[in-house]
């Protein structure tokens, strides 16, 4: 299994360079469904993922596979256009690399979003819910090899508490706690009321260690899950990926807004 391994994160870093050397302030890794938030966007590079030395490339549907450089009013994001997940095989570091690939380029902000299931009441299909907690169900690290201490790691503020709160309250957004599991089949309702009990609001399988890498190179996070469909048992339905694909069309607009708004602090 692949695990930590800096030189592997400098040498993506030079093939990135390579193609685009503007520094950015802000990168976003963007979940299922949700890569036409740039539409209206100038995209002013693509860099594909297989052009980045060591990059994981995933099949999924919804996932393309490429960075993008994308401008708005003057301000840049560097989006990551899908993502690898733990369920394809990946490890934890391999799920989290493009984030230490933003951190070895100096890149201080980081939005993370998500397609993810509604489990707390209010949370209907198509809205965002500003994440203010995770709750790491997927069992595992991307730093178990880091050496020295550094990798024991305060996790107490992962989502910076300044944007939790000017999200949710300019754009009337809920906020709660999201919690990742593996994946890749939906919960059981059994599950769905334990993740409840113990208080999860979203639930997913993506972004926690992604979250991880991002505090370990000290970067400030932005989370927003789009809800996609009610948890499983919470309402009558079928669950599948074309739900969550649907789903996104709806809460797109929003999402466009919230990056918006963050490129520009
Ligand atoms: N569960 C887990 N992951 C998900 C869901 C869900 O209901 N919806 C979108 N991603």
């Amino acid at each position: 299994m692949k695990t930590f391994n800096k030189k592997e994160l400098t040498e993506a870093k030079e093939s990135f360079l390579k193609q685009y050397s503007e520094p950015v302030k802000w990168a976003a890794v963007m979940g299922s469904g949700l890569s036409g938030v740039f539409d209206d966007f100038k995209i002013v590079k693509r860099i594909p993922f297989s052009s980045i030395a060591h990059m994981p490339v995933s099949g999924v549907q919804g996932h393309p596979g490429e960075f993008v450089v994308a401008e708005h009013n003057g301000n840049t994001v560097l989006a990551q256009l899908g993502r690898v997940h733990l369920y394809e095989g990946y490890s934890a570091y391999e799920v989290s690399f493009s984030i230490g690939l933003f951190g070895e380029l100096g890149i201080k902000n980081v939005l993370l979003t998500n397609a993810a299931g509604g489990i707390a009441d209010a949370l209907n299909v198509g809205e965002l819910m500003v994440i203010e907690d995770h709750i790491n169900l997927q069992a595992g690290s991307p730093l178990t090899t880091v050496q020295g201490s550094e990798k024991f790691l305060d996790m107490s503020e992962t989502y910076a508490p300044e944007l939790v709160s000017e999200l949710s309250h300019r754009f009337r957004l809920a906020r709660g706690v999201y919690a990742a599991v593996r994946g890749p089949h939906f919960e059981t309702p059994a599950e769905i009321r334990y993740l409840r009990t113990i208080g999860t609001d979203a639930i997913g399988m993506s972004t926690v260690m992604e979250a991880i890498m991002a505090r370990f190179y000290g970067l400030r996070i932005a989370g927003v899950s789009l809800i996609t469909n009610k948890g499983a048992g919470l309402i009558k339905q079928v669950l599948d990926h074309s739900d969550v694909m649907e789903a996104a069309k709806i809460g797109k607009d929003n999402m466009t807004k919230v990056i918006k708004f963050l490129i520009t602090i």
